[in-house]
């Protein structure tokens, strides 16, 4: 067999070199040349990612039937997926290190063993031993899910081969490697051709594959953006290591919306759904507190109740400090400089610190309002009503916008019990069970509830 050649292009303008140089000969960009296979064997885009379909017919003749989603049995991922993984699909699970992706994978690994579908799991991280026993912590010891430890492409096709599974889960890409490749496990390079040829397999024999990607501190999967591409579901994984609350976001879906958001909470015995999430999040809210008020966020489609928390302390520093925790600093310090110039509030000599309760991230402008009125709450020292909801975005004079989906948040606001919501004068008519406060500014609303 001839030897496969490899050379090195760069991914910005596609000129390639037969040696790894520093600078690209084509663009002179630095350092951005990575290795490939050259020729037909390679990750080139000769191969397509989809069979040829002959002819081409009238739309609705096409058969889809072909793309319907099979359950994985864990609820929360396949309320993601759109119902479940489709045969021959490809789906990338993104996360950093430590927050639960092989434990969710293992648990529905399990799950569809237990429906009677053959399930393939290639490990490269953690020894089958350490498998096993995670596996019998969580109950997910069962005859059709099969078990491997496998670093190189071959051997796992040769696995696929051999166990004829309906799902492959491949724990990590990462991990994985082609002899073909002089360079890494984890490179460039080996992430895309190893997906490349995973992907062919997955198309070829109508098995869904699963594949574990950890993401860098900066939200990059390592490396292989390049990825994205080439699969066809890209889920991430997200969550506070110190809490124990995790989501599930799609973030690209060939089969369906990417607006679903998956919840679970990580437990002894793994990860957990959680089907009333705004009850998880107010289940320790202390009512008459000051500096808290309550958002109605939207999570995706989901709406989410999440608790906002403000303190403010006289400052001994040169420029007094800001600390946001689940609410973006950028929109912190927008929201400051508001109250301090549009509703004269003496914020400026004053440590603020903000947090969003329960290990979630608020990064929406609907929480502005909320997020003005607990500051100006803490300052004053005097707790906002307890029965009362706020969403808005807060513009910079001051001025209230509303955000989308306003009586889906407030519909889940009164399914818990809350009474009032503080809303722009925009906001469309509304929902049963709550009244609405309609306000026009920032320094409105803190008058409205006394505030001032
Ligand atoms: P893991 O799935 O190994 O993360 P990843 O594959 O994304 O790197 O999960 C890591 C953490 O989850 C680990 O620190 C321990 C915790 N954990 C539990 O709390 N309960 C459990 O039942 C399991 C299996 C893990
Ligand atoms: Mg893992």
């Amino acid at each position: 067999m001839a030897k496969v050649r490899t050379i090195f292009r760069c991914p910005d303008c596609g000129t390639s070199a037969p040696k790894w140089v520093g600078q690209c000969p084509g663009c002179s960009t630095w350092g951005s040349l990575v290795e490939e296979l050259d020729g037909p064997s390679g990750a080139s885009e000769v191969v397509g990612l989809v069979p040829s379909s002959g002819p081409p017919v009238p739309i609705a003749d096409v058969d889809p039937t072909e793309f319907t989603p099979r359950p994985t049995g864990i609820p929360e991922l396949d309320r993601v997926l759109g119902g479940g993984l489709v045969p021959g699909s490809v789906t990338l699970l993104g996360g950093e290190p430590g927050i639960g992706k092989s434990t969710v994978l293992l648990q529905a690994a399990a799950e569809v063993a237990a429906s009677g579908r053959t399930v393939l799991y290639i490990t490269g991280e953690e020894s089958p031993q350490q498998v096993r026993l995670r596996a019998e912590r969580l109950g997910a010891l069962h005859p059709l899910l099969y078990l491997a430890a496998e670093s190189s492409v071959p051997n796992v096709v040769r696995s696929i081969d051999g166990v004829g599974p309906e799902l492959v889960v491949v724990d990590s890409i990462q991990t994985l490697s082609v002899p073909e490749l002089a360079s890494a496990p984890g490179s460039v390079a080996q992430v895309r051709e190893c997906s490349h040829r995973l992907v062919q397999e997955a198309k070829q024999r109508g098995c869904a594959v699963v594949l574990v990607g950890h993401v860098t501190k900066e939200g990059n999967l390592a490396g292989p953006r390049v990825l994205e591409h080439l699969v066809d579901t890209v889920l991430a994984f997200e969550g506070d290591r110190h809490h124990a609350l995790r989501l599930l976001r799609v973030v690209k879906h060939r089969f369906g919306s990417t607006q679903e958001l998956g919840l679970f909470e990580m437990t002894e015995h793994g990860l957990v759904g959680v089907p009333d999430p705004s009850g998880l999040f107010l289940a320790d809210r202390r009512v008459g507190v000051p500096g808290s008020v309550v958002v109605p966020t939207m999570e995706g489609a989901r709406p989410l109740l999440v608790e906002l928390q403000a303190l403010a302390a006289t400052s001994h520093l040169p420029s007094p400090r800001r600390s946001a925790q689940g609410v973006e600093q950028g929109r912190l310090s927008m929201v400051l400089a508001v109250l301090e110039r549009r509703v004269q509030l003496p914020v400026a000599n004053l440590d603020v610190y903000a947090l969003a309760v329960g290990g979630v991230r608020v990064n929406e402008p609907g929480a502005d309002l909320a997020l003005g009125l607990a500051v100006a709450s803490a300052l004053r020292g005097r707790p906002a009503p307890p029965d009362l909801v706020a969403c808005g975005e807060v513009g910079l004079g001051g001025e209230l916008r509303q955000v989308a989906h306003t009586p889906r948040r407030l519909a889940e606001a009164a399914r818990l019990g809350f009474k009032r919501a503080m809303v722009p004068y925009s906001a469309p008519q509304t929902v049963e069970g709550i009244e609405l406060m309609r306000v026009g500014t920032l320094a409105d609303a803190i008058d409205r509830v006394g505030l001032t």
